[in-house]
C-alpha cells in the first residue's frame, strides 16, 4: 500500500460500507442467487449499460440459459436474439464463445481463479476480479470506469485514466482502499457510488459518504477529474439498406461476424443506391426499378456515425420470392424467427408489422 494512502484507506471503505448498508441496492436480480455464472452474465451486461436497462434482459437470459452448458449448447442466433437492443453485441458473442470454451475445457465450470477467468474472451482483469469478489466474497480490487472516476477524484489523480501510468497508479490506489473483508459488499458499493453519486456529470457530492477527504471536492475540481480526452469529431459513414418485401416477408441477411452489429441479421447493405438498384434488377428482372425511400436513420457508434438510407422495393406476385442465398432469409413479419436484429432493423420491421397496410402508412 502506498504509504501516503494508508491512513485513509480504512476510513474510505468503512464509510462506503456503512452507506451501502443504508442506501445501496440489495435486491437486484443478480444479487438474489449469486453464482459465478450469474454474476459473470450480469457484469458483462452491465458494462456500458445502466442497471434499469439490464434487469429485463438479465431475467430473460437466465431463464433461457440458466447455466454454462445451456448457453454453450444454444445457437448464437438465439443468444443474439435475447441480446437484441442491449447493444455492444461483441459482448454476447464473447459470452457464447467463452461458454463453449468452459464446456470443452473446464467441465462447464466458471473458474474461481483470476488467471483462468482473464483467459476467456470478453473478461478483463477488472471484470474477473468483480466476478470473484461479488460471487465468492473474496478480496479482489477492481478498476472499471466508475471506480476509476471515484478514485481519480478522491485522490486527485490528474492525467488521462486510459494512460498506462495513470491506470497503474489507480490500480495501486484501488488495492490500497479495498478492505480485507466484506469483499462482495465493498465491490458493489464502490461501483454503485460511481454509478449513482460520483457521476460523470453532476456528481451528488452532498450525498456522498466519502466527501470528507475527497481531493476533487475540496479543490473544486470534480468537473476536471478524471481528465477527459479532447472531443473527437466522429467520422460519418453512409450506407444504403435494401428493404426487399414480398407479401408478409422481408429479406434479411446475416451480417459479417466482425464489425457493426456483427452476427445479427439486417437488410442487405450497399455502399451506394446504384448498387442496391442493381441487386433489385438481378432479382426482379428487366424493367424500371423504383426504390421508395423510407427516411434516413442516423446511428451513433463510439468511433463513427452511420447514416442509413433504407429503400423499399416490393416484389409483386409474379416476381415471387426467390430462394434466399446462403446467409439470407425471408423474415416472416407475422411469425418472426428468433434471431438477433440490429436495433434500426427491429424498428423498421416493427413499422411494417404495426401497419395493416404498411406501404400506405410508412
Ligand atoms: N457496472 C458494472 N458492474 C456493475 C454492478 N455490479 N453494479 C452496478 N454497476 C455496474
Amino acid at each position: 500500500m502506498p504509504e501516503a494512502v494508508a491512513p485513509f484507506a480504512g476510513t474510505f471503505a468503512r464509510r462506503l460500507l456503512a452507506w451501502f448498508a443504508r442506501a445501496g441496492r440489495h435486491d437486484l436480480p443478480w444479487q438474489r442467487k449469486r453464482t459465478r455464472y450469474s454474476v459473470w452474465v450480469s457484469e458483462i451486461m452491465l458494462q456500458q449499460t445502466q442497471v434499469a436497462t439490464v434487469i429485463p434482459y438479465f431475467e430473460r437470459f437466465m431463464a433461457r440459459f440458466p447455466d454454462v452448458g445451456t448457453l454453450a449448447a444454444a445457437p448464437i442466433d438465439e443468444v443474439l436474439h435475447l441480446w437484441s437492443g442491449l447493444g455492444y453485441y461483441a459482448r454476447a458473442r464473447n459470452l457464447h464463445r467463452a461458454a463453449r470454451s468452459l464446456r470443452d475445457r473446464h467441465r462447464g465450470e466458471v473458474p474461481d481463479q483470476i488467471a483462468a477467468l482473464v483467459e476467456l474472451p470478453g473478461i478483463g482483469r477488472s471484470t474477473a476480479a468483480a466476478i470473484l469478489a461479488l460471487a465468492c466474497d473474496v478480496r479482489h480490487p477492481i478498476l472499471d470506469g466508475n471506480v476509476k472516476r471515484v478514485l481519480a477524484r478522491w485522490f486527485g489523480v490528474a492525467g488521462h485514466p486510459a494512460s498506462p501510468k495513470v491506470v497503474s497508479e489507480l490500480w495501486s490506489l484501488s488495492d490500497a482502499v479495498t478492505p480485507a473483508d466484506h469483499a462482495a459488499d465493498y465491490t458493489q458499493a464502490i461501483m454503485d457510488l460511481g454509478a449513482t453519486v460520483c457521476r460523470l456529470r453532476n456528481p451528488d457530492c452532498d450525498h456522498c459518504p466519502v466527501r470528507a477527504g475527497c481531493v476533487a471536492r475540496a479543490s473544486g475540481r470534480t468537473a476536471e477529474l478524471p481528465a477527459t480526452r479532447p472531443a473527437r469529431v466522429r467520422p460519418q459513414r453512409q450506407v444504403v439498406w435494401l428493404v426487399l418485401r414480398a407479401g408478409d416477408a422481408v429479406l434479411l441477411a446475416r451480417r459479417p461476424p466482425r464489425g457493426v452489429w456483427g452476427g445479427l441479421w439486417g437488410f442487405p447493405e450497399f455502399p451506394t443506391r446504384r448498387l442496391a438498384t442493381g441487386a433489385v434488377r438481378r432479382r426482379a428482372g428487366p424493367g424500371p426499378v423504383r426504390l421508395e425511400p423510407l427516411g434516413l436513420i442516423r446511428h451513433a457508434f463510439t468511433h463513427f456515425e452511420l447514416e442509413i438510407e433504407p429503400l423499399l422495393y416490393e416484389l409483386d406476385a409474379g416476381q415471387g420470392r426467390a430462394v434466399p442465398a446462403a446467409g439470407e432469409t425471408w423474415y416472416n413479419l407475422g411469425d418472426p424467427p428468433r434471431v438477433g436484429l440490429a436495433a434500426p432493423v427491429s424498428a423498421l420491421v416493427a413499422r411494417f408489422a404495426a401497419a395493416a397496410d404498411p406501404l400506405r402508412r410508412l
